[in-house]
């Protein structure tokens, strides 16, 4: 007998599942500086007009279709309608991407963990930059794809790849539920700890100022506004596929969007406090460079391993600060990367009619395995960096644009939604919810694509060789498309019920 599908035991569990998936690596090292860089303070405003004008109502679309269609993405899709099912194994070919690097990200900062108490990253002479290129991931002098393994950090990697496919074994409640009622509390109270000894460092007041100061003449300038659009889409995980999976195991009586509600300020509440622990860190560390906060303001990476560390070698308590902000990366990450990988394993689990357990672990093994031969290699940033770039910067993009068309002019679907939306709602939607996702929705991200098209064809993506952006960026990019028709093509099994739930 097939298996019964399951559900979120209670709101509050959903609710903190879709948190642990929202707040992820760009929430520590994505906003605090496209906040600092588009104005500071005054991005307040675009970032808020952004969260209700695009944010929360595409988020809302995609509870509406997990909700409303009781599905994996391509099962909800294709519930929706027939020729939509193509849709849902796109996102699950860009989570797949994601996933295969974001393993690593976590991979490594767990050892930078450890390497936070042994000060590793002192013994290179040329400080925590070289130390991370150099000793740490061995980089090979050029991009290229050789499987020159380094040992430490394939060694976490499986471990990553061990705990996450444990807890995608156990199922939603035995194992999503339940890491994250652990991972969640946990990282707050380490990140809430963090924040309060960042804000008392020498100099952290600079950093806060740096930080606040409002820039209001940002405003005239069309990329601030872009930059807060785009971010929030990311920050939200809207139109991955990951909300439609989550919001599929919800009761079937639940409030939709006042769990939307809670969730998107839950996820802004946290990215406004690590913009806060990092500003503040970041004072300190200009303050001791004697540098001003602008010279040392990076994201991503080299916030990450190469600002934090050498703040960490040069605080008092320093080890704390780095246990505390590289375990908050790890906990972090490892919940997103959950939510990532359920949006695949769920949908071939709907497609082959497989169980739980034979279905996370046919899905989940390969994709370690992809993970474990292209990433702790000497070549691993790079494909990081590209994949990173075209995929989850430009492919995402490509595929909320045609997600917003496609449900809104093409099938006509926003009004069925928007009544179940409000069948299931405390908070109701009037029209504006259909003029937003229809209307605001396709104009701003048709705007930030052809921003991301331009800029991704008028330079060589990070100088890197044109042969290599071609396959892993143009390339990969594309083939996610085939591959996402490929996998519509293949039937759907006996035991799928493919008819509106
Ligand atoms: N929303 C997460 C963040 O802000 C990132 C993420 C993207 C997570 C895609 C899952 C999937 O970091
Ligand atoms: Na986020």
């Amino acid at each position: 007998a097939p298996e019964k599908r399951e559900t979120f035991s209670s709101r509050k569990l959903f609710i903190l599942s879709a948190v642990g998936s929202a707040v992820g690596l760009g929430n520590i090292w994505r906003f605090p500086y496209v906040a600092y860089e588009n104005g500071g303070g005054a991005f307040l405003i675009p970032y808020l007009v952004a969260i209700l004008c695009a944010g929360i109502p595409l988020l809302f679309l995609d509870y509406a279709v997990g909700h409303r269609y009781r599905g994996s993405a391509p099962l909800a899709y294709r519930r929706l309608n027939r020729k939509a099912e193509v849709l849902g194994w796109w996102q699950v070919l860009i989570c797949f991407i994601i996933a295969i690097y974001y393993a690593a990200i976590i991979a490594w900062a767990a050892m930078y963990c450890w390497f936070s108490i042994t000060k590793a990253w002192d013994k290179n002479p040329d400080g925590a930059g070289a130390f991370f290129q150099s000793d740490f991931l061995k980089v090979a002098p050029e991009a290229g794809v050789g499987f020159d393994f380094v040992g430490s950090i394939f060694v976490p990697m499986i471990l990553v790849w061990l705990v996450t496919i444990v807890i995608m074994v156990a199922g939603v409640n035995k194992g999503i539920s339940r890491a994250n009622a652990v991972f969640m509390p946990l990282l707050i109270v380490m990140f809430a700890i963090l924040v309060i000894q960042s804000v008392f460092l020498p100099g952290a007041i600079d950093g806060l100022n740096a930080f606040f100061t409002p820039d209001f003449e940002a405003l005239k300038n069309p990329t601030v506004w872009a930059a807060a659009f785009g971010h929030i889409f990311f920050s939200l995980s809207v139109a991955f596929g990951i909300m439609v999976t989550y919001s599929s195991y919800m009761k079937r009586k639940s409030d939709l969007t006042g769990s939307g509600y809670v969730v998107a300020f839950a996820n802004s509440g946290f990215e406004l406090l690590a913009g806060i622990g990092v500003f503040a860190a970041l004072g300190f560390m200009a303050h001791n460079a004697g540098q001003s906060v602008d010279e040392v303001a990076t994201s991503g990476i080299g916030l990450a391993f190469i600002a934090f560390p050498t703040i960490v070698s040069q605080a008092p308590l320093g080890a704390v600060i780095g246990v505390l902000f590289f375990g908050s990366l790890v906990f972090a990450g490892l919940t997103s990367l959950i939510s990532i990988l359920e949006v695949i394993v769920a949908a071939f689990q709907d497609k082959l009619g497989w169980r739980r357990t034979p279905a996370t672990l046919i899905v989940s093994i390969p994709v370690a395995v992809i993970s474990l031969l292209l990433f702790p290699t000497t070549t691993g940033l790079y494909l990081l960096d590209t994949m990173d770039a075209f995929v989850n910067q430009f492919g995402i993009l490509a595929c909320a644009l045609v997600i917003v068309i496609v449900l809104g002019s093409g099938l006509g679907a926003l009004p069925k939604l928007a009544k179940h939306l409000n069948r299931h709602s405390s908070i109701k939607l009037g029209t504006g919810w259909k003029v937003l996702v229809g209307g605001v929705g396709p104009a701003a991200l048709g705007y930030m694509l052809i921003n991301e098209l331009q800029t991704k064809m008028s330079e060589q993506y990070s100088g890197y060789p044109a042969w290599f952006n071609g396959i892993f960026g143009w390339g990969m990019a594309g083939a996610l498309i085939i591959g996402a028709v490929l996998l519509s093509l293949i039937p759907w099994s006996k035991n799928s019920k493919l008819d509106d739930p």
